[in-house]
């Protein structure tokens, strides 16, 4: 399947979570066997040319693909969690969404200082949640320099900001306010 017939795959649920909000709905593309799978094999295209040695997965929608791509590639999966989920050490950062505040935390074992990480998300929209993802993953002493995405809402400036961040962006998909 080529990166335009996955689109058609995703749902656009108007008006969610508040008014003005195009939401774009992955719900109906990992639903689809053969487009989650065509999702995935493409994501693993782009996460090669990483050369990580491991896959960091943003909760919730981030686990998904991230550890999907990372057990295809044989290389270890390193959640990084909302707040309160942790039982043992945990290093965490706040950031503010498009719509309200938020919490990351990650345990800074499941890191080996200088080990190069590659930070994976369902989607990339204003990029606030993958720059703080990227902020903790240095703070617990990964290299981080790629981050990959299923979808791009490329006019909110995610890519933008990763990249002022030192952090290359690629997707699968873009998505307009179309
Ligand atoms: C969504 C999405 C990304 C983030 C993108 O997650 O899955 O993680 O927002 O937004 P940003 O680029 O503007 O920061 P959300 O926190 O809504 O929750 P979920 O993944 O747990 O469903
Ligand atoms: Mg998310």
């Amino acid at each position: 399947m080529d990166p335009a017939e996955l689109k058609a795959i995703v749902r656009t649920i108007p008006d969610f979570p508040k008014p003005g909000i195009l939401f774009r709905d992955i719900t109906t593309l990992i639903a689809h066997g053969r487009g989650f799978a065509a999702t995935i094999d493409r994501l693993v295209d782009r996460a090669q040319m990483a050369d990580a040695s491991a896959v960091a997965g943003i909760e919730a929608r981030g686990f998904i693909f991230g550890a999907a791509v990372a057990a295809r590639l044989g290389i270890g999966f390193v959640p990084l969690r909302k707040p309160g989920k942790l039982p043992l050490d945990t290093i965490g950062i706040d950031y503010q969404l498009e719509y309200g505040d938020a919490r990351l935390e990650l345990d800074p074992n499941a890191i080996d200082t200088g080990e190069k990480v590659l930070l994976m998300d369902d989607l990339l929209a204003t990029g606030g949640t993958a720059c703080a993802a990227v902020d903790l993953l240095r703070e617990a002493g990964a290299h981080v320099h790629h981050a990959l995405f299923v979808i791009d809402l490329h006019e909110l400036g995610g890519g933008e900001k990763l990249r002022a961040a030192g952090v290359t962006s690629q997707a699968i998909m873009q998505f307009g306010n179309e």
